[in-house]
């Protein structure tokens, strides 16, 4: 499903709104809500919105798990941190336990943080696939959602559900699940904003691509929803929204 906002506060707005009504249904039905963050800074506004009434007033933060998509790696408190953002913009203001935030942590050891990171959820997720209940994910201009980019070899990956990717661009390695971990998850949220993202997107949408030339294509949850929440600018190259 696509659903095109005028501009990113109301996309932001509308990905608040979400997040809470899943967090409300999430507690309801099972007694606690698995959210997995992305990075990046579309999903930054949504964040904030989150800590701020009335949003914030909906949600049961005492029954909510926090998960992260993909993280740099950086020291904990490094600005380029995704766990940071999110803990400046949100986690901060709201009673999250502590023992239920779950960063990926892989500074100075990218391959022992991937094998980590996964022990944690599949200790967290006990014999069961890793069922999140909400995966936020952004979609960069290349094309690559949390750290699978064009042409690594983590896009090959079918067994594992975290691991370790070197950005050259960045000259940083990156932890990042994979397209197999995210595909368990009940529903998937891709947030995209702004004219820079309208050629991917139609791409990623209405193209034919290999998913290892736009890797945004391998996601497609196997027993859950997939939902894109974009701005105008963004949706300007979509057949629908001419
Ligand atoms: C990150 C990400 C990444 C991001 C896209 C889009 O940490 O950078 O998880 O996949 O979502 O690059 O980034 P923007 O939202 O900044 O455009």
């Amino acid at each position: 499903m696509i659903r095109v906002y005028p501009d990113i506060e109301a996309l932001s707005r509308g990905a608040a709104e979400l997040f809470a009504d899943e967090a409300r249904r999430g507690v309801a039905a099972r007694g606690r809500f698995i959210v997995l963050l992305a990075g990046g800074e579309t999903p930054r506004r949504c964040y904030e919105l989150l800590a701020e009434a009335p949003v914030r007033d909906r949600i049961p933060w005492g029954a909510v798990h926090v998960f992260w998509g993909d993280e740099r790696c950086v020291p904990d408190d490094d600005p380029r941190s995704n766990a940071a953002m999110a803990r400046r913009a949100l986690l901060d203001h709201v009673p999250v336990p502590e023992a239920q935030i779950h960063p990926i942590s892989c500074a100075g050891a990218p391959h022992e943080g991937a094998v980590a990171y996964e022990g944690l959820l599949r200790a967290f997720f006990g014999d069961g696939p890793p069922r999140f209940d909400l995966v936020f994910l952004g979609l960069g201009e290349n094309g690559h959602t949390a750290s699978l980019f064009p042409g690594t070899a983590v896009l090959e990956e079918r067994e594992r559900w975290a691991a370790e990717v070197y950005v050259a661009g960045e000259g940083l390695h990156r932890v990042t699940l994979t397209a197999p971990a995210i595909n368990q998850a009940a529903l998937v949220a891709f947030l995209a904003a702004g004219e820079k993202k309208a050629a991917v997107l139609k791409e990623v949408l209405e193209g034919t691509a290999d998913p290892r030339i736009l890797p945004a294509r391998l996601i497609s949850p196997a027993h859950g929803e997939l939902r894109w929440l974009i701005d105008r600018p963004a949706a300007r190259l979509l057949r629908h929204e001419a």
